[in-house]
């Protein structure tokens, strides 16, 4: 005899889209009814090969049926590729995988206490970097960090891009301070190139080490591998997720030499971290971004939507590549507008800004779906 539970069996965590999806083809998802959509969300900056890639799912499949998982107890040849390749595309030395952003931005900020010995961390107003509690002491959204406010790690907390507060701050006992180089919850707020590298001076004057948060920013979505090339700034710890391996669950924590040389084996360790399955996803993904042009079709589609939405009810395109954001004053409506044109977007924490983080193939043909749907937008008067 079965009871019935009063909790449905997938605990809820974000409100989904009205629709069940079952299929997804470079830009465009499907619904259980065989209604396509265009997909500007990128199931969260994730999909950055687009869905079901061809090549990645190649690579996905023949090497689940040569070596499904092994963990790091032993050398593995597709580990050790991902990591060439994955340290060359980014500009760092060594990598750390693990299997999600959180974890990386944990392990990243773990280091920084560590190999300082420092018990302060510092980061910027308005910065997302996770749940699990290091990445909650540096995050700064109080629906989510107040209810552990005493389980958390002292946070210096500046405003982003802002040079005279960056050159007032006392870093001298700061272990690290993480910034993520475009800030995208908080709707696309971007800093200038100057201000990243006074990041960089301030950290080398006091000893703090600079971790980029590239969950979002990087692989390719910039138009540069990640925002560090973009903005000519190497961090000493950079924190990879989201499109790194096309959507197989992957985290990498990068870093320097002069980091990697002070560890030690055991300070960082993850089972399934680095499994094959992840491995042979991101082999496959950072070649479909370079032989494809991903990154120039990233800085050319952001061009396009720049120029073709003037004089639409977007009054500004904030973001670079294809980390977007589009400013209105009747953000929710349009939202609303493009969903019901079979657009999916995203939200974010400011109610004016929507946010695109589309495949990085994104087409001419959902390019279009999108201009001319907000051009067709025409707000309710009140
Ligand atoms: C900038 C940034 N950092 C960290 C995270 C956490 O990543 P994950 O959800 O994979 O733990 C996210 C997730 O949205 C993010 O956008």
């Amino acid at each position: 005899m079965s009871t019935a539970s009063p909790m449905p069996a997938l605990l809820p965590t974000y409100a989904p889209y009205p629709f069940p999806l079952v299929r997804g083809e470079g830009d465009r998802v499907f619904d259980d009814g065989g209604q396509a959509w265009w997909d500007f969300y990128g199931g969260h900056c994730v999909c950055a090969t687009g869905h079901s890639h061809p090549a990645v799912v190649k690579a996905i499949a023949a090497q689940a049926a040569s070596l499904l998982f092994y963990s790091a107890a032993a050398a593995l040849p597709v580990r050790d590729a991902a990591a060439e390749r994955i340290t060359a595309f980014a500009g760092m030395d060594s990598v750390f995988f693990c299997n999600s952003g959180a974890e990386a931005n944990e392990n990243a900020l773990k280091l920084a206490l560590l190999l300082t010995g420092r018990k302060r961390l510092a980061a910027f107003e308005g910065g997302w970097h996770g749940r699990t509690l290091l990445a909650l002491s540096v995050t700064d959204d109080p629906k989510i960090t107040e209810p552990f406010a005493d389980q958390l790690v002292p946070c210096l907390r500046l405003p982003f891009g802002d040079l005279a507060a960056l050159a007032a701050a006392d870093f001298s006992d700061v272990a690290g301070i993480i910034v993520e180089p475009i800030q995208s919850m908080a709707g696309i707020k971007t800093a200038s190139r100057e201000w990243f590298q006074a990041l960089r001076a301030k950290c080398d004057a006091s000893g703090t080490l600079l971790i980029f948060d590239e969950i979002q920013t990087g692989m390719g979505r910039m138009g540069t591998p990640f925002a560090a090339q973009f903005y000519g700034v190497r961090p000493d710890l950079m924190t990879s997720a989201k499109g790194l391996a096309s959507g197989v669950p992957m985290g990498a924590l990068l870093m320097t030499a002069a980091v990697a040389s002070r560890l030690k084996g055991g300070d960082l360790g993850s089972t399934f971290g680095g499994g094959p399955l992840a491995c042979a996803a991101l082999l496959a993904t950072v070649d479909v971004i370079a032989t494809e042009g991903l990154m120039a079709n990233a800085t050319t589609a952001a061009a396009r939507l720049r120029k073709e939405l003037t004089g639409s009810m977007v009054t500004e395109v904030l973001g670079e590549g294809l980390l977007l954001g589009l400013r209105s004053a009747h953000a929710a409506a349009l939202k609303k507008h493009l969903l019901a044109r079979n657009l999916l977007v995203g939200g974010s924490g400011d109610p004016t800004v929507l946010r695109l983080m589309p495949p990085l193939n994104v087409s001419d043909g959902a390019l279009l779906a999108l201009i001319t749907a907000i051009h067709a937008f025409v707000p309710e008067q009140k």
